[in-house]
């Protein structure tokens, strides 16, 4: 709920009788309206995240994947104290936040349920069973539906937030199984709930037409989706579809594979040179692993952040992955693309986050923004904020009046107007590590980030890009644990940075590059051994008997093993 900002709402009329409500409810706008009679005003588009913040901005709540619980905070003007942590059901990823009732609305994966939270008696009312591995919650503008995305159910589920009943179950259309992960609902400016769009981005890319499996792992070969509902009645609407980005920026040395599937010899067209000279074939990228939508407040389009992949061999730190951003119409749900428009600073869509990063001479250390995982804008629009797990940065982008998006990087080399914040740096601060969402206050000054590794909240001022305060979420693993000695294995599988250093040349990959949150990235990537599906690796071992483990990295192509 990255976009929330409803006004104050009328309390005088609850006060009086009992019956206010139900008559306001009736004359704003029918069915679905319920709750909507305590907002003096419409509530606005909402985007789903694993941190959101109240209207009034007083409390945060953030959930905490590794300790099965959510953690509430109060915020007073960017100081934030934790105030309570309340378990909910296992593995929660997402949580949508009620202002009447105060309750959070946890989407557990693990559990299969969303959890109903009463804030303030600290505890779940209701679990509500919904499909398998809901990864997204999402609450309409005026709060009387919540949707959740069942990711490996592949469907979206809406529920009525007055009598917690499921409305109804509706499967992702076109695609077998490409997992919703993000959710965003518009708000047209009015109280009725049921008039609007319900978006729900599918995390795997899925081939793109003509495209089939037999081109597979070629950079251009799937495309990402985004699903389109009707709120009325959840009615599938055309599917958003997220092209390739043509151009990264970034040159390789040849390919292995061609369009037509052939698998390019030496001195072939494009074939890979053995001697590695200067890489001189143009690359490109395809959206997958879409991990956050962001409509925009005033400009009708919608922000979509994924990492790119270029499963194409042969293998460079630098054409593997990317940073997307791509952009889609809300009206229309047509993809808004577009060249390069500046001589200055790479403004195009989709956007490589990653481009320019090298030729700004001003931004040290170079952090490459492969991961992106969280996308808020400020409530005016003027600019939103992405945060890059793999580096550990919040940075800035900002769009033209077409809604084309840049982060300012230059086309040539020099100083840049850049705005980005390493989020491990504060003095005095717990350092942010691996961080999962963002979410902004209504007066677009502060972003509060959640980092999944270092489980805490930091507070940035978006104003001077520093960061003002932070807080644990969840209790930190007890020196010389066990758990302790696991999450320094997530920092290093989840970061490019790692505890000491570099993990990565400039901060470009880690492991959950390819193996989001252990598993795969639904990909095959041609290594120069060939073609290679990721593994995820849960299937290392008998997940009945974890001491069994399968003999790793068997293969009879590779000699060495
Ligand atoms: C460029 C994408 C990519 C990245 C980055 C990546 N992997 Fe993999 N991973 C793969 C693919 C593809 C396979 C399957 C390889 C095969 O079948 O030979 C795989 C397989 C594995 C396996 C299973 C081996 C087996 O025999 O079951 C493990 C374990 C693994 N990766 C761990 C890691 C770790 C740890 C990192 C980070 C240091 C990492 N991977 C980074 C793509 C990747």
């Amino acid at each position: 709920m990255n976009d929330v900002q409803f006004r104050l709402r009328t309390l005088v009329a609850l006060a009086a009788v009992g019956t206010a409500g139900a008559v306001l409810a009736a004359a704003c706008g029918g069915s679905g309206a319920g709750n909507a009679a305590v907002n003096r005003t419409p509530g606005v588009a909402q985007s789903s995240a694993p941190i959101v913040r109240s209207a009034d901005d007083t409390t945060l709540v953030a959930v905490n994947s590794e300790s099965d619980s959510i953690s509430v905070f109060s915020n007073d003007a960017g100081n934030i104290t934790r105030t309570a942590e309340i378990a909910v059901g296992r593995d929660p990823q997402s949580v949508a936040l009620s202002t009447h009732p105060r309750r959070a609305y946890v989407a557990c994966s693990d559990s299969g349920t969303l959890d109903v939270v009463e804030l303030d008696a600290r505890r779940v009312i209701r679990s509500i069973e919904v499909g398998r591995e809901p990864r997204a919650v999402v609450l309409s503008p005026n709060e009387s539906r919540v949707y959740v995305a069942n990711s490996v159910s592949n469907s979206v589920t809406e529920i009525d937030t007055n009598s917690m009943r499921i409305l109804r179950t509706v499967a992702i259309p076109e695609s077998v199984d490409s997992q919703p992960r993000a959710l965003a609902v518009t708000s047209d400016g009015d109280f009725d709930d049921t008039d609007e769009r319900l978006f729900a981005a599918c995390f795997f890319a899925v081939p793109r037409p003509p495209r089939t499996g037999l081109d597979e792992a070629q950079d251009d070969q799937r495309e990402g989706r985004v699903a389109v509902f009707t709120t009325a009645d959840l009615a599938p609407q055309p599917t958003v579809t997220l092209e390739p980005l043509d151009d990264v920026n970034f040159n390789s040395n040849g390919s292995v594979i061609d369009f037509v599937g052939t698998i390019n010899g030496a001195g072939g067209v494009n074939a890979p040179d053995p001697a590695n000279p200067a890489a001189s074939t143009p690359s490109s990228a395809f959206p997958n692993q879409l991990a956050s939508l962001a409509i925009h407040p005033t400009n009708g389009k919608c922000y979509v952040v994924s990492t790119g992949a270029q499963p194409n061999g042969p293998f460079a730190f630098n054409t593997n992955a990317q940073g997307l951003a791509s952009v889609f119409d809300v009206a229309t749900g047509f993809e808004v693309v577009s060249p390069e428009r500046s001589n200055v600073v790479h403004q195009r869509a989709p956007l490589n986050l990653d481009s320019g990063l090298k030729q700004d001479t001003a931004t040290n250390p170079v952090l490459f923004h492969t991961l992106p995982t969280g996308m808020a804008w400020t409530p005016d629009g003027s600019e939103a904020w992405i945060c890059i797990q793999n580096s550990d940065v919040l940075v800035r982008l900002v769009v033209d009046v077409d809604g084309i998006p840049t982060v300012n990087a230059p086309i040539i080399n020099g100083g840049s107007s850049i705005r980005r914040v390493d989020l491990q740096s504060a003095r005095g601060q717990i350092a942010c590590k691996a961080p999962q969402g963002v979410v902004i206050d209504r007066a677009g000054q502060h972003a509060f980030v959640l980092g999944f590794v270092s489980r805490s909240v930091s507070v940035v001022d978006l104003a001077t890009s520093e960061i003002v305060d932070s807080e644990a979420s969840s209790a930190q693993p007890p020196v010389g644990s066990l758990d302790e000695k696991i999450n320094l294995g997530k920092e290093l599988f989840h970061s490019s940075r790692g505890p000491d250093g570099r993990m990565a040349q400039e901060s470009w990959g880690t492991c959950s590059v390819c193996h989001p949150n252990g598993l795969t990235d639904g990909l095959t990537w041609m290594f120069d051994a060939g073609p290679r599906q990721t593994i995820p690796l849960d299937g290392m071992f008998d997940h009945a008997n974890l001491a069994d483990q399968r003999i790793l990295n068997w293969s009879a192509v590779r000699d060495e093993n």
